[in-house]
């Protein structure tokens, strides 16, 4: 059963959302060539608390391993997962895709982006066009009166038909009181399969695409997922509410009650030439 949210529930999730989306802002401004992915993670760390929430990642288990940073934070073959360390440093040319979920007052808000650091190829610019715009086409079929299916093949197609590889092994999700609810939400697959979509459900989409093949491994840290042949892999995402029409998009950066919204100092980096 996919859990219907209820008025309550649904401006909570704005909440958590809200403050997803601002903080993967404010990330994002700070990408640039000489920062490690250590810094980042703990500006994410300061940024999510300033804005009284809590990282949903840091501590997260599967099996018994807990996830050890408080954002996920994956250059270039990293497809997701991958942990901050001082020493990725990042370089013109990379691409590094930021994924931030956060619980406050007990629901939780995810989204993605992965952005340039300076300038890239050509084929590399085009696959994070590709796998937002998938991102887009997927939200658009979150209707009610749809099927998860929808969603899925939307994105499979408008990925495939520009050579890039679809991602199988990790799929999107529900999303609310929990991280991963039902239902998941494959970027590949047949069209009027799956469940129904129903208006107040709410959704993380994720495409994760590379730009060869589209099998996976994971790194022997136990978390980070890179592409089999090495070449690099674009992840976009959004939480969503869905309505009768078009879903709402929660994770937008907006104005924050004031309760939640005291502007934190910059965050401390650790200096380094
Ligand atoms: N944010 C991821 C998602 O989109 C999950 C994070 S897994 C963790 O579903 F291990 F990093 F917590
Ligand atoms: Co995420
Ligand atoms: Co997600």
């Amino acid at each position: 059963m996919i859990p219907i949210k209820d008025k309550e529930a649904i401006a909570r999730m704005r909440e958590a959302c809200t403050i997803a989306a601002t903080v993967l802002h404010r990330l994002k401004a700070l990408v640039q060539p000489g920062i490690s992915t250590y810094d980042l993670d703990q500006a994410g760390r300061e940024l999510i608390a300033s804005h009284g929430a809590r990282s949903a990642d840091y501590g997260y288990q599967i099996g018994s391993r807990r996830f050890p940073a408080y954002t996920c934070l994956s250059v270039n073959e990293e497809v997701v997962h991958g942990i901050g360390s001082l020493k990725r440093i990042l370089r013109e040319g990379d691409i590094i895709s930021l994924d931030v979920t956060v619980e406050c007052n007990g629901y939780i808000g995810d989204n993605a982006i992965t952005v340039p650091v300076g300038t890239i190829p050509p084929r590399v610019a085009e696959l994070l066009k590709t796998t937002e715009e998938a991102l887009y086409l997927g939200i658009r079929q979150a209707q009610a009166g749809n099927r998860i299916g929808d969603i899925s093949h939307a994105i499979q197609t408008f990925v495939e038909a520009r050579g890039f590889g679809v991602v199988r092994e990790m799929v999107g999700h529900g999303v609310g009181r929990s991280m991963h609810e039902e239902p998941q939400i494959p970027n590949f697959g047949r069209r009027g399969t799956g469940e129904k979509i129903r208006p107040g459900m709410t959704f993380a989409i994720e495409p994760m695409i590379n730009l060869g093949t589209h099998q996976v491994k994971t790194l022997t840290d136990g978390w980070t997922v890179v592409t089999a042949d090495g070449l690099p892999s674009a992840h976009f995402e959004h939480t969503v509410l869905t309505t009768e029409r078009s879903p709402e998009i929660l994770t937008l950066p907006r104005p924050l009650p004031s309760s939640l919204s005291q502007t934190p100092t910059t965050p401390s980096l650790s200096t380094r030439n």
